[in-house]
């Protein structure tokens, strides 16, 4: 029996606009976050307090996050890796503080410049603040079914990274497909090695689209009792550590899964599309979403 209620957790400010080389204003940014505040959705991941010569497409996150229009309903997250990030979305008034690392040594290392084990004490530090300023914590891990440098991960990895956040005090961890190469059976195995420890509750699924396997992952999913998943409008996103990584599912896409499953979400379509539209022409190309290819058909 599927659920009947899901929740989607909107990364493309974050997610999306990270790996994009068009320069986005800083308005341009506020405004889509705006546009999304308008859809329903109850959670958005605004930006992220990275190092910004790591990402300069989100330099302008203390920015951004303090001039969006905020809607008491909805959580405002942003992505910290360190002390220095925590510091820097306190200042902007973050909601939720969304820490990252990886099953996978060689991508922990290209994309944090740290071993996972050196990891582990930068992350509770910055877990502890967020605490102190009484601010949830979620945690991503990274290349949960396939690195692009080590290839297949197994799940033992995964529950290893999954029983230290949850130690520290986070609040939901979110698996992500980095590079999209999973498919439901191993979706399926490694979700059953992690329910025999922890609850369906404590997860969230992050799919990226790379070989078009993220909406079957997503049933998959939904069928071992996850109810949470992350997307990106317009199927943006992609991470720069992480080679040959592209977008995520599309939120559009998911939401027509979706409303015509008669899966609630609360979220308007038409408004997403609306507010994929808007980066579409910021971005001056086609995104990829299959519900935006409709749109420009009609
Ligand atoms: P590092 O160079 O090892 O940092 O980078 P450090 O701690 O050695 O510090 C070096 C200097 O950077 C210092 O300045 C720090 O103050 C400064 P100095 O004293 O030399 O003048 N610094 C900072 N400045 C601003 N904000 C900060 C910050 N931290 C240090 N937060 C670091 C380590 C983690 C910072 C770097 O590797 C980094 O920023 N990495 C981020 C990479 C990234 O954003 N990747 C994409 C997001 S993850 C993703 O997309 C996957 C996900 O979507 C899930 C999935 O799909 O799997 C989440
Ligand atoms: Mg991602």
């Amino acid at each position: 029996q599927l659920p009947k209620h899901v929740v989607m957790k909107e990364v493309g400010p974050r997610d999306g606009l990270q790996n994009e080389k068009t320069h986005i204003t800083t308005a341009d940014k506020i405004q889509l976050v705006n546009l999304l505040s308008q859809t329903g959705l109850n959670y958005i991941e605004v930006t992220s307090f990275v190092h910004p010569k790591w990402i300069p497409q989100l330099a302008d996150a203390v920015e951004v996050l303090q001039a969006i229009k905020r809607n008491k309903d909805i959580t405002y997250a942003a992505l910290v890796p360190n002390m220095r990030g925590l510091e820097r979305a306190l200042q902007a008034e973050v909601d939720e503080v969304s820490i990252f690392m990886s099953a996978s040594e060689s991508h922990n290392q290209s994309n944090i410049n740290k071993t996972i084990d050196e990891t582990f004490p930068i992350l509770e530090e910055v877990v502890l603040g967020a605490k102190a300023s009484k601010k949830k914590v979620r945690g991503y891990i990274s290349t949960v079914l396939g690195c692009p440098y080590e290839g297949y991960i197994h799940p033992d990895k995964v529950l290893r990274v999954t029983d230290k956040l949850l130690l520290m005090g986070v609040t939901e961890i979110s698996l992500g497909d980095t590079i999209g190469v999973g498919v439901p059976t191993q979706v399926e195995h490694l979700l059953e090695e992690l329910l025999k420890r922890f609850s369906a509750n404590n997860f969230a699924m992050h799919f990226h689209d790379t070989r078009g396997t993220a909406l079957a992952n997503i049933m998959k999913s939904l069928e071992m009792g996850v109810t949470k998943f992350d997307s990106a409008l317009g199927g943006l996103g992609g991470c720069p550590y992480a080679k040959g990584a592209s977008g995520n599912v599309a939120t559009e896409d998911l939401l027509y899964l979706f409303d015509e499953m008669g899966i609630q979400t609360g979220v308007d379509r038409q408004k997403i599309l609306e507010a994929a539209l808007f980066i579409e022409q910021k971005l001056g190309k086609a995104v990829a979403s299959k519900q935006m290819a409709i749109v420009r058909n009609e």
